[in-house]
């Protein structure tokens, strides 16, 4: 197998990895099925570029399990939830939660997200200069939290909890990719996120108990995974502190996903005049000023097009690990156990024997429900692990997207640089300022 290339002696790929993460791994498309990654000194990691072998890798899931240092440092957020947790512990889990994301429960959850988000943008001013991707992740965290605990939590509880949601999903980046003693350290910023780590657990722990002692249906998640059964006892299936990782697993997996995957769309139409034309035109003709629905969905084509394409674009789970549990074999090269593995949903999706022009935003490429190929389209993983959250999150993207351009037109800031994608833990537009003026000020 051979060693990726641009590696440095000593330092391996990390300064590559530090300066341009990204077309570094477009990059190794070219490099056969697998490359070697070196970190440092004495770190090495393997490398999935081959489409086949990167499925074969997903759909294994006891030989290649969850492991690495983001998945580590995931579970510091998300404990023994269903994002983290090892093979042995995920098909109970996973069973278990599946009834939270029925499609029967949706339409419940559809309502909740259509009203937060038209009541955010209905905030907005006209001419005012928004940060897109902090606004987008500000309604998708309310939307999420309003999905997952309904009316119960009072507003100045809800205001500091999606603060330390913020506070967790900044910090556990960090925690991953420095040093993990500094983690450890008396320092005011890891004060700061562990202060923000028990207050989430404490109101999650006092949420869970009020709901116990009046146990209806609320339509919300956590209704779904109190009521959760074992098939065979019947009985109440998931512990208290199980519900309480799968809780916080949600907004680990969830909102920034969903804001990022907006944020581009957002950037990507305002860049792209002719698709957003045809996308105005499609928000009122579907629309027609109500504020979106499910029932809107399947004739919010090219939105559910810009969505797909901003998703092979700019997939917000960009990179992922796993850890070999077991020697194993892959494409003809033997794998010891111990090996941590890497693939890339962005190394797929800007392939060009896949897709033609692979750097053009062309939402048409998709257009009759046209499919990449097999392997190569992968925003939401694929196998057993595959994102369980991926309808609700689209529902809230289309939403939004459908939302915004039927109220507003939102322009880049002119002589600004296109925004630079943000490696954190989802791929974000980092610096995306826009200005949004009324579309009745726009036709005028
Ligand atoms: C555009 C939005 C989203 C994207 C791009 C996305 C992407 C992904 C990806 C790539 C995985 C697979 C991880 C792996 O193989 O290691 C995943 C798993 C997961 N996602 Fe999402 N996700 C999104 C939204 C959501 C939402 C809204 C939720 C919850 C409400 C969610 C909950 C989860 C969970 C619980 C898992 C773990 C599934 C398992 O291991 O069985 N995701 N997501």
């Amino acid at each position: 197998m051979e060693k990726a290339p641009r590696s440095l002696p000593v330092l391996g790929h990390l300064l590559i990895l530090l300066r341009d993460p990204l077309g570094f791994v477009a990059g190794l498309s070219a490099s056969g099925e697998l490359a070697e990654i070196q970190f440092g000194p004495s770190s090495r990691l393997l490398m999935v570029c081959d489409p086949e072998l990167t499925r074969q890798v997903l759909r294994e899931d006891a030989i290649f399990d969850k492991g690495g240092p983001m998945v580590d440092r995931a579970r510091e957020i998300a404990g023994d939830g269903l994002a983290t947790c090892p093979h042995a512990r995920h098909r109970r889990q996973r069973r278990l939660v599946q009834p939270a994301f029925h499609h029967d429960r949706l339409p419940g959850y559809a309502k909740a997200m259509s009203e937060e988000i038209v009541a955010s943008i209905g905030r907005w001013r006209d001419g005012q200069v928004i940060d897109i991707p902090a606004e987008m992740l500000g309604i998708t965290l309310r939307t999420s939290l309003k999905t997952m605990f309904s009316g119960s939590l009072a507003p100045r509880v809800l205001s500091q909890t999606m603060d330390d949601v913020v506070t967790m999903l900044r910090g556990v980046y960090w925690r991953a990719v420095l040093p993990s003693a500094l983690s450890r350290l008396p320092t005011p910023g890891n004060y700061h996120y562990w202060r923000a780590q028990g207050r989430l657990q404490d109101t999650v722990y006092a949420v869970i108990a009020e709901r116990r002692a009046s146990p209806a249906d609320r339509g919300d998640l956590l209704s779904a995974l109190l009521a959760a059964r074992d098939p065979e006892s019947g009985e109440q299936s998931l512990s208290e502190a199980e519900i309480a990782d799968q809780v916080r697993t949600f907004f680990l997996a969830g909102p920034e996903t969903t804001a990022d995957l907006i944020a581009w769309a957002l950037y990507l139409v305002a860049r792209h005049p002719d698709v957003g034309d045809r996308l105005r035109a499609e928000a009122d003709s579907v629309l027609a000023g109500a504020p979106p629905g499910l029932e809107h969905v399947p004739r919010l084509e090219l939105t559910g097009r810009v969505l797909e394409e901003t998703l092979r674009l700019y997939p917000p789970i960009w990179m992922l690990t796993r850890v070999v549990t077991t020697d194993t074999e892959l494409g003809g090269h033997r794998i010891p156990a111990g090996t941590p593995v890497l693939f890339s949903s962005y190394l797929q999706h800007h392939r060009g024997s896949a897709f033609e022009a692979p750097e053009r935003f062309d939402p048409d490429r998709w257009d009759g429900g046209r499919k990449a190929p097999r392997g190569t389209f992968i925003p939401f993983g694929s196998g057993p692990r595959r994102c369980i959250g991926d309808q609700f999150g689209l529902t809230m993207a289309t939403f939004t997207l459908a939302a915004v351009t039927a109220s507003w037109h939102l322009q880049t800031l002119p002589g600004r640089r296109p925004p630079h994608p943000a490696t954190a833990l989802s791929l974000r537009p980092r610096g995306l300022r826009m200005r949004a003026t009324t579309r009745a000020r726009t036709a005028a």
